[in-house]
């Protein structure tokens, strides 16, 4: 069986990744779907983001990943989709979650999401959270790959360097 992990990945952190290696137990494919909204830009753009994730999980064929506009379960639906994974941190994240996996059911019958906790290493860690202690010189070091460490430095050099040439 198929199943998506969606979400906004900018960038993917270790609470992703064990999500996704867990749900490569369980399921025959999981598709790592970057949503992209051309409103909302983050860091990485969302071709990068995927480009990272590439590099992450490079090897694994269980892993396919790719990036979608729009409702997700227009996707889920295009792509013969039939679970949603996300991953549930702390009672905060469900409201929210809860929120999504009633709405895509009510816009799409046909999509079950399913839930799994996170690790307990990876309850408190976040893709924002990341960012900010990366951009004011803290250690992320056990909380994103290698790989995302290095294309963090990439992005705040480049950052740095336009604030300069601006100057
Ligand atoms: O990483 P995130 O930000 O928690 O992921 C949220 C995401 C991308 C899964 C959610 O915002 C989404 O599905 N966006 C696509 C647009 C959509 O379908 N919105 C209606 C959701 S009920």
């Amino acid at each position: 069986m198929i199943a998506i992990y969606p979400g906004s990945f900018d960038p993917i952190t270790n609470g992703h990744y064990d999500i996704i290696e867990r749900s490569c137990k369980i399921f025959d494919k999981v598709i790592v779907g970057v949503a992209y909204n051309s409103e909302k830009s983050g860091l990485f753009t969302p071709q990068e983001r995927v480009e990272i994730i590439k590099e992450v999980f490079k090897g694994n064929d269980k892993i396919e990943v790719d990036r979608f506009n729009g409702l997700l379960v227009n996707y889920v639906k295009e792509r013969n989709i039939k679970v949603i994974i996300r991953g549930l941190r702390a009672v905060s994240d469900f409201e929210y979650e809860f929120q999504m996996a009633l709405m895509n059911k009510k816009l799409w019958g046909d999509v079950e999401t399913v839930f799994m906790m996170s690790s307990e290493n990876y309850m408190y860690v976040s893709s924002r959270i990341v960012k900010e202690i990366f951009s004011l010189g803290g250690c992320i070091k056990d909380l994103v790959p290698e790989i995302v460490r290095v294309h963090l430095e990439r992005k705040l050099r480049e950052i740095k360097n336009k604030q300069e040439g601006r100057l």
